[in-house]
């Protein structure tokens, strides 16, 4: 295994905390467990060779080295408190308020898609024929295109569904060979997705303000600073009135930003 010297490892925690927000602190000897092998096939013997490649933000090299020290792990239908308070109080104030009929939501950190595929299930499941009135794509972001590819395949294993009530099953999946499932268009035309590392500016901000924002389960690797930024960077881009949901292990710190909050990760610009 190759070591990591403390230079080098002060380096790396550094860059990633300043240019990705990921805090690596605690993830020594993960990172020489698992990094090791990358350098290897590489034909790299230390670590500040890596760090040279890394530096200049090579986004492939940065993604491998996230993926490997953090975790993609989703599902269908996860935090389901998130979904039924998006039938129950998101939808009826959206459809009594809302006269322009264009909703704008964002899943930012949505690793392989299961996420903003089971919003856009909600949302049909929800309006049924009155559908076609509404306008209400979601924007899904990654920083990793590895998670982005499977997300736009569409296609997933039967662990991963089983969550998702039954109708939905048969109204919004289609099962394929190998014993997998794929979403069906009507579904997956509501979602787009796109490359996007949430340290940068918002590029998508200021035209359309969002209605609701999830951010869950992505700011576990941050440190408290940067979640904060985050949260307050998030409440400039939504409507008032709009949402954001986060992880139920994660907190909005409420003296550090102007969200209200609602129930457990469930807060709203007011
Ligand atoms: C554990 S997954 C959560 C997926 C989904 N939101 C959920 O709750 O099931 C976290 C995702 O956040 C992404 N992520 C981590 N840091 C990011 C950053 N700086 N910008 C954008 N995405 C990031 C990871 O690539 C990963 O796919």
């Amino acid at each position: 295994m190759i070591q990591i010297t403390d230079r080098e490892f002060t380096e790396l925690v550094e860059f990633m905390q300043k240019n990705y927000g990921i805090n690596l602190i605690n993830k020594r000897q993960l990172i020489e467990g698992r990094m090791s092998n990358i350098l290897d096939k590489k034909g790299m013997k230390t670590f500040s060779e890596y760090i040279a490649l890394i530096k200049k933000n090579n986004m492939e090299e940065i993604t491998t080295l996230i993926n490997k020290l953090t975790t993609n792990h989703t599902f269908f239908y996860r935090e389901d408190n998130h979904y039924k308070f998006l039938k129950d109080v998101i939808l009826p104030e959206q459809e009594k308020n809302n006269k322009t009929k264009i909703m704008n939501i964002w899943s930012a950190g949505c690793s392989s898609g299961e996420e903003p595929y089971t919003t856009a299930m909600s949302i049909d499941d929800y309006f049924g024929l009155k559908k076609s009135q509404w306008s209400a794509k979601i924007l899904a972001t990654d920083i990793s295109q590895n998670v982005l590819s499977k997300a736009a395949e569409a296609t997933y294993q039967e662990d991963s569904i089983k969550n998702l009530p039954p109708t939905w099953k048969t109204k919004y999946l289609k099962k394929i060979d190998g014993g997998k499932y794929q979403i069906v268009p009507q579904i997956k035309n509501e979602v787009q997705f796109k490359i996007f590392n949430l340290m940068q500016p918002m590029p998508i901000a200021y035209k359309n303000k969002f209605h609701l924002i999830f951010c869950r389960n992505v700011m576990i690797y941050f440190n408290q600073k940067t979640k904060n930024d985050l949260i307050n960077r998030l409440y400039e881009v939504i409507q008032p009135g709009g949402y954001l949901f986060i992880g139920h292990s994660e907190t909005v710190q409420r003296d550090q930003s102007n969200f209200k909050y609602i129930c457990p990760a469930i807060y709203q610009k007011v």
